[in-house]
Protein backbone atom coordinates (compact mmCIF):
# COMPACT_ATOMS: atom_id res chain seq x y z
CA UNK A 1 0.00 0.00 0.00
CA UNK A 2 1.37 3.70 -1.10
CA UNK A 3 0.32 6.61 1.10
CA UNK A 4 -0.11 9.50 -1.22
CA UNK A 5 -0.24 13.12 0.71
CA UNK A 6 -2.59 15.26 -1.89
CA UNK A 7 -2.34 18.61 -0.99
CA UNK A 8 -5.27 21.40 -2.26
CA UNK A 9 -7.52 18.45 -2.24
CA UNK A 10 -10.47 21.03 -2.41
CA UNK A 11 -8.58 22.38 -5.41
CA UNK A 12 -9.11 22.01 -9.11
CA UNK A 13 -6.77 19.34 -9.84
CA UNK A 14 -6.52 17.93 -6.57
CA UNK A 15 -10.55 16.56 -6.11
CA UNK A 16 -9.85 14.36 -9.77
CA UNK A 17 -6.34 13.57 -8.59
CA UNK A 18 -8.05 12.06 -5.44
CA UNK A 19 -10.62 10.18 -7.09
CA UNK A 20 -8.15 8.84 -9.53
CA UNK A 21 -5.73 7.62 -6.70
CA UNK A 22 -8.73 5.84 -4.89
CA UNK A 23 -10.19 4.44 -8.11
CA UNK A 24 -6.21 2.94 -8.83
CA UNK A 25 -6.49 1.05 -5.45
CA UNK A 26 -3.58 0.39 -3.10
CA UNK A 27 -3.08 3.69 -2.56
CA UNK A 28 -3.75 5.56 0.96
CA UNK A 29 -4.94 9.01 0.05
CA UNK A 30 -4.14 11.79 2.55
CA UNK A 31 -6.34 14.84 1.56
CA UNK A 32 -4.51 17.80 2.57
CA UNK A 33 -6.67 21.01 3.26
CA UNK A 34 -6.83 23.87 5.95
CA UNK A 35 -10.26 22.84 6.35
CA UNK A 36 -10.39 19.17 6.29
CA UNK A 37 -13.75 18.90 7.72
CA UNK A 38 -15.14 20.59 4.00
CA UNK A 39 -13.41 17.49 2.55
CA UNK A 40 -16.22 14.87 1.04
CA UNK A 41 -14.25 12.82 -0.84
CA UNK A 42 -15.00 8.71 -1.18
CA UNK A 43 -12.03 6.72 0.48
CA UNK A 44 -10.06 10.24 1.02
CA UNK A 45 -8.81 10.14 4.48
CA UNK A 46 -8.88 13.97 5.31
CA UNK A 47 -5.96 15.89 7.09
CA UNK A 48 -5.32 18.82 7.82
CA UNK A 49 -3.13 21.08 5.81
CA UNK A 50 -2.12 24.28 6.36
CA UNK A 51 0.66 26.25 4.96
CA UNK A 52 0.78 28.75 8.01
CA UNK A 53 0.89 26.06 10.40
CA UNK A 54 3.32 23.51 9.92
CA UNK A 55 2.55 21.40 13.45
CA UNK A 56 0.62 18.01 13.00
CA UNK A 57 1.42 17.97 9.04
CA UNK A 58 0.78 14.10 7.96
CA UNK A 59 4.75 13.31 6.85
CA UNK A 60 5.14 10.09 8.41
CA UNK A 61 5.79 7.31 5.77
CA UNK A 62 4.80 9.55 3.10
CA UNK A 63 5.78 7.98 -0.28
CA UNK A 64 4.68 10.67 -2.69
CA UNK A 65 3.31 13.97 -2.30
CA UNK A 66 1.32 15.91 -4.55
CA UNK A 67 1.95 19.79 -4.18
CA UNK A 68 -0.35 22.65 -5.05
CA UNK A 69 1.89 25.63 -5.12
CA UNK A 70 0.49 27.94 -2.58
CA UNK A 71 0.43 31.69 -4.57
CA UNK A 72 1.68 33.55 -2.31
CA UNK A 73 5.48 35.72 -1.81
CA UNK A 74 6.93 32.72 0.49
CA UNK A 75 5.96 30.03 -1.15
CA UNK A 76 9.63 28.96 -2.15
CA UNK A 77 10.42 29.28 1.41
CA UNK A 78 7.64 27.69 2.67
CA UNK A 79 7.93 24.36 -0.16
CA UNK A 80 11.40 23.71 1.17
CA UNK A 81 10.23 23.54 5.01
CA UNK A 82 7.72 21.09 3.86
CA UNK A 83 10.09 19.20 2.09
CA UNK A 84 12.56 18.87 4.68
CA UNK A 85 9.97 17.39 7.14
CA UNK A 86 9.19 14.87 4.87
CA UNK A 87 11.23 10.92 4.43
CA UNK A 88 14.13 11.45 1.72
CA UNK A 89 12.88 8.88 -0.48
CA UNK A 90 9.26 10.57 -0.94
CA UNK A 91 8.65 11.35 -4.61
CA UNK A 92 7.72 15.06 -5.34
CA UNK A 93 5.23 15.98 -7.72
CA UNK A 94 4.82 19.81 -8.01
CA UNK A 95 2.14 21.60 -9.60
CA UNK A 96 3.63 24.87 -11.12
CA UNK A 97 2.55 26.49 -14.37
CA UNK A 98 3.69 26.90 -18.41
CA UNK A 99 7.03 28.42 -18.54
CA UNK A 100 7.98 28.87 -15.38
CA UNK A 101 11.42 30.36 -16.17
CA UNK A 102 9.74 33.41 -17.15
CA UNK A 103 7.22 33.82 -14.25
CA UNK A 104 7.81 36.71 -11.62
CA UNK A 105 8.24 38.53 -9.45
CA UNK A 106 12.23 37.84 -8.70
CA UNK A 107 11.74 34.51 -10.64
CA UNK A 108 9.14 33.26 -8.07
CA UNK A 109 7.74 30.61 -9.86
CA UNK A 110 11.27 29.37 -11.10
CA UNK A 111 12.33 29.61 -7.00
CA UNK A 112 9.50 27.23 -5.72
CA UNK A 113 10.27 24.91 -8.76
CA UNK A 114 14.26 24.96 -7.65
CA UNK A 115 12.57 24.35 -3.85
CA UNK A 116 11.73 21.07 -5.02
CA UNK A 117 14.52 20.47 -7.37
CA UNK A 118 17.39 21.38 -4.67
CA UNK A 119 15.36 18.74 -2.38
CA UNK A 120 16.76 16.28 -2.51
CA UNK A 121 14.35 14.15 -2.74
CA UNK A 122 13.34 13.17 -6.62
CA UNK A 123 10.89 14.85 -8.16
CA UNK A 124 8.10 15.73 -10.85
CA UNK A 125 7.36 18.94 -12.15
CA UNK A 126 4.18 19.76 -14.21
CA UNK A 127 3.67 22.92 -16.00
CA UNK A 128 0.32 23.50 -17.35
CA UNK A 129 -1.53 26.22 -19.11
CA UNK A 130 -4.76 27.63 -18.07
CA UNK A 131 -7.38 25.23 -16.79
CA UNK A 132 -10.81 24.80 -18.23
CA UNK A 133 -12.22 24.89 -14.57
CA UNK A 134 -12.23 28.81 -14.59
CA UNK A 135 -15.36 28.62 -16.45
CA UNK A 136 -17.14 26.62 -14.10
CA UNK A 137 -15.52 27.81 -10.69
CA UNK A 138 -17.50 30.49 -9.27
CA UNK A 139 -14.03 32.18 -7.65
CA UNK A 140 -13.54 32.37 -11.36
CA UNK A 141 -15.42 33.32 -14.52
CA UNK A 142 -18.10 30.90 -13.69
CA UNK A 143 -20.92 33.62 -13.08
CA UNK A 144 -19.56 36.49 -15.28
CA UNK A 145 -20.16 33.60 -18.15
CA UNK A 146 -23.11 32.19 -17.02
CA UNK A 147 -24.89 35.21 -15.83
CA UNK A 148 -23.94 38.50 -17.67
CA UNK A 149 -23.24 36.50 -20.71
CA UNK A 150 -19.63 38.25 -20.44
CA UNK A 151 -16.08 36.80 -20.74
CA UNK A 152 -13.93 39.76 -19.89
CA UNK A 153 -10.41 38.63 -20.40
CA UNK A 154 -7.04 40.94 -21.84
CA UNK A 155 -5.78 38.69 -24.86
CA UNK A 156 -4.26 41.46 -26.94
CA UNK A 157 -5.54 38.71 -29.64
CA UNK A 158 -3.33 35.88 -28.69
CA UNK A 159 -4.96 32.07 -27.77
CA UNK A 160 -4.95 29.94 -25.00
CA UNK A 161 -4.90 26.36 -25.40
CA UNK A 162 -7.03 25.34 -22.04
CA UNK A 163 -6.63 22.31 -20.23
CA UNK A 164 -8.73 20.41 -18.53
CA UNK A 165 -7.90 19.77 -14.81
CA UNK A 166 -9.11 16.40 -15.17
CA UNK A 167 -5.99 15.45 -17.50
CA UNK A 168 -3.51 17.45 -15.30
CA UNK A 169 -4.47 14.69 -12.63
CA UNK A 170 -4.41 11.94 -14.74
CA UNK A 171 -0.53 12.85 -15.49
CA UNK A 172 -0.28 13.43 -12.23
CA UNK A 173 -1.22 10.18 -10.90
CA UNK A 174 1.20 8.45 -13.00
CA UNK A 175 3.74 10.79 -11.90
CA UNK A 176 3.50 10.03 -8.64
CA UNK A 177 2.89 5.94 -8.54
CA UNK A 178 4.45 5.02 -11.71
CA UNK A 179 8.10 4.96 -12.90
CA UNK A 180 10.16 6.96 -15.46
CA UNK A 181 8.94 10.47 -14.53
CA UNK A 182 11.26 11.34 -11.68
CA UNK A 183 13.74 14.24 -13.11
CA UNK A 184 10.82 15.02 -15.99
CA UNK A 185 9.66 18.85 -16.38
CA UNK A 186 5.95 17.91 -18.06
CA UNK A 187 4.81 20.73 -20.10
CA UNK A 188 0.86 20.35 -20.49
CA UNK A 189 -2.04 21.68 -22.65
CA UNK A 190 -5.30 20.67 -23.68
CA UNK A 191 -5.34 19.82 -28.04
CA UNK A 192 -6.10 23.11 -29.50
CA UNK A 193 -5.36 26.49 -28.78
CA UNK A 194 -8.34 29.01 -28.61
CA UNK A 195 -8.96 32.84 -29.22
CA UNK A 196 -10.84 34.31 -26.69
CA UNK A 197 -13.68 34.69 -29.18
CA UNK A 198 -13.50 31.74 -30.18
CA UNK A 199 -13.76 30.76 -26.58
CA UNK A 200 -17.04 32.97 -25.70
CA UNK A 201 -18.18 31.01 -28.88
CA UNK A 202 -17.91 27.95 -27.17
CA UNK A 203 -19.04 29.05 -23.64
CA UNK A 204 -22.57 29.74 -25.60
CA UNK A 205 -23.55 27.46 -26.97
CA UNK A 206 -22.91 25.47 -23.73
CA UNK A 207 -24.88 27.95 -21.53
CA UNK A 208 -27.58 28.37 -24.02
CA UNK A 209 -27.15 32.11 -24.68
CA UNK A 210 -24.36 34.53 -26.43
CA UNK A 211 -21.36 35.11 -24.23
CA UNK A 212 -18.83 38.05 -25.45
CA UNK A 213 -15.25 38.41 -24.99
CA UNK A 214 -15.05 41.72 -24.09
CA UNK A 215 -10.94 42.81 -24.55
CA UNK A 216 -9.65 44.50 -21.67
CA UNK A 217 -6.59 46.40 -20.54
CA UNK A 218 -4.38 44.47 -18.23
CA UNK A 219 -5.05 47.38 -15.93
CA UNK A 220 -8.41 47.40 -15.89
CA UNK A 221 -8.04 43.35 -15.68
CA UNK A 222 -6.30 43.65 -12.22
CA UNK A 223 -8.57 46.42 -10.71
CA UNK A 224 -9.02 45.76 -6.95
CA UNK A 225 -5.76 43.59 -6.45
CA UNK A 226 -2.65 44.83 -4.85
CA UNK A 227 0.30 43.41 -3.92
CA UNK A 228 1.88 40.29 -4.67
CA UNK A 229 -1.28 39.39 -6.36
CA UNK A 230 -1.96 42.10 -8.20
CA UNK A 231 1.99 41.80 -9.81
CA UNK A 232 1.53 38.27 -10.94
CA UNK A 233 -1.73 38.77 -12.56
CA UNK A 234 -0.09 41.25 -14.13
CA UNK A 235 2.48 39.44 -15.54
CA UNK A 236 0.17 36.09 -16.39
CA UNK A 237 -1.75 38.02 -18.63
CA UNK A 238 1.39 39.50 -20.32
CA UNK A 239 2.54 36.21 -20.72
CA UNK A 240 -1.15 35.12 -22.17
CA UNK A 241 -0.38 38.22 -24.69
CA UNK A 242 3.09 36.91 -25.25
CA UNK A 243 1.41 33.87 -26.30
CA UNK A 244 2.88 31.81 -23.91
CA UNK A 245 -0.24 29.70 -23.04
CA UNK A 246 -0.56 29.21 -26.82
CA UNK A 247 1.46 26.59 -27.34
CA UNK A 248 -0.25 22.84 -27.46
CA UNK A 249 1.99 19.73 -26.16
CA UNK A 250 1.85 16.28 -26.92
CA UNK A 251 2.96 15.20 -23.32
CA UNK A 252 -0.86 14.29 -21.71
CA UNK A 253 -0.94 11.81 -24.37
CA UNK A 254 2.04 10.60 -24.70
CA UNK A 255 1.79 10.13 -20.21
CA UNK A 256 -2.10 9.05 -20.27
CA UNK A 257 -2.40 7.05 -23.18
CA UNK A 258 -5.43 9.26 -24.41
CA UNK A 259 -5.94 12.43 -26.44
CA UNK A 260 -6.39 15.13 -23.62
CA UNK A 261 -10.36 16.35 -23.84
CA UNK A 262 -11.37 19.29 -26.09
CA UNK A 263 -13.00 22.52 -24.52
CA UNK A 264 -16.09 21.50 -26.27
CA UNK A 265 -16.47 18.06 -24.52
CA UNK A 266 -15.87 19.46 -21.12
CA UNK A 267 -18.10 22.15 -21.46
CA UNK A 268 -20.38 19.58 -22.83
CA UNK A 269 -20.05 17.53 -19.58
CA UNK A 270 -20.10 20.77 -17.62
CA UNK A 271 -23.32 21.75 -18.53
CA UNK A 272 -25.03 18.45 -18.72
CA UNK A 273 -23.65 16.61 -15.25
CA UNK A 274 -23.95 17.51 -11.52
CA UNK A 275 -25.91 20.59 -11.00
CA UNK A 276 -24.89 22.12 -14.45
CA UNK A 277 -22.91 24.48 -12.79
CA UNK A 278 -22.52 26.64 -16.03
CA UNK A 279 -26.12 27.11 -16.57
CA UNK A 280 -26.89 30.79 -15.70
CA UNK A 281 -29.91 32.32 -15.00
CA UNK A 282 -32.49 32.34 -18.45
CA UNK A 283 -31.74 35.44 -20.84
N1 LIG B 1 -6.27 28.09 -12.52
C1 LIG B 1 -5.46 27.99 -13.56
O1 LIG B 1 -5.85 28.15 -14.71
C2 LIG B 1 -3.98 27.65 -13.32
C3 LIG B 1 -3.15 27.47 -14.43
C4 LIG B 1 -1.81 27.09 -14.21
C5 LIG B 1 -1.34 26.93 -12.91
N2 LIG B 1 -2.20 27.14 -11.86
C6 LIG B 1 -1.68 26.95 -10.50
O2 LIG B 1 -2.43 25.92 -9.87
C7 LIG B 1 -2.48 26.14 -8.47
C8 LIG B 1 -3.90 26.01 -7.98
O3 LIG B 1 -4.63 27.11 -8.46
P1 LIG B 1 -6.21 27.08 -8.65
O4 LIG B 1 -6.60 28.45 -8.99
O5 LIG B 1 -6.57 25.99 -9.61
O6 LIG B 1 -6.76 26.77 -7.21
P2 LIG B 1 -7.52 25.48 -6.68
O7 LIG B 1 -6.60 24.30 -6.76
O8 LIG B 1 -8.85 25.36 -7.33
O9 LIG B 1 -7.76 25.89 -5.16
C9 LIG B 1 -6.64 26.12 -4.32
C10 LIG B 1 -7.11 26.03 -2.87
O10 LIG B 1 -8.05 27.06 -2.58
C11 LIG B 1 -8.75 26.67 -1.39
N3 LIG B 1 -10.17 27.01 -1.54
C12 LIG B 1 -10.75 28.09 -0.97
N4 LIG B 1 -12.05 28.15 -1.31
C13 LIG B 1 -12.32 27.08 -2.08
C14 LIG B 1 -13.49 26.60 -2.74
N5 LIG B 1 -14.65 27.23 -2.68
N6 LIG B 1 -13.40 25.47 -3.48
C15 LIG B 1 -12.24 24.80 -3.58
N7 LIG B 1 -11.09 25.21 -2.97
C16 LIG B 1 -11.12 26.35 -2.22
C17 LIG B 1 -8.50 25.17 -1.20
O11 LIG B 1 -7.56 25.04 -0.12
P3 LIG B 1 -8.10 24.69 1.36
O12 LIG B 1 -8.84 23.40 1.27
O13 LIG B 1 -6.87 24.61 2.17
O14 LIG B 1 -9.00 25.84 1.73
C18 LIG B 1 -7.85 24.77 -2.51
O15 LIG B 1 -6.97 23.68 -2.38
C19 LIG B 1 -1.83 27.50 -8.21
O16 LIG B 1 -0.50 27.34 -7.86
C20 LIG B 1 -1.93 28.16 -9.59
O17 LIG B 1 -0.94 29.14 -9.82
C21 LIG B 1 -3.50 27.48 -12.03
Amino acid sequence: MKRVLVTGVRGKTGVPLAELLVARGGVEVLGGSSTPDTVALDGVHPVRFDWDDPAGRPTDGVDAVYLVRPDRPDAPELIGDLLEGLPLDTHVVLLSERDADQVGPDGWALRAERAVRGSGRSWTILRPSWFMQVFTDPRFYRDLVADAGELPFPSGGSSIAWIDARDIAAVAARALLDDGHAGRVHELSGPESLTLPRTAELLGRAVGHPVVHRELTIDDAVAGQDGFDRELSVLTFERVRDGVFAGVTDVVERVTGRAPQTLEAFLDDASTHSSGPLRGEPH
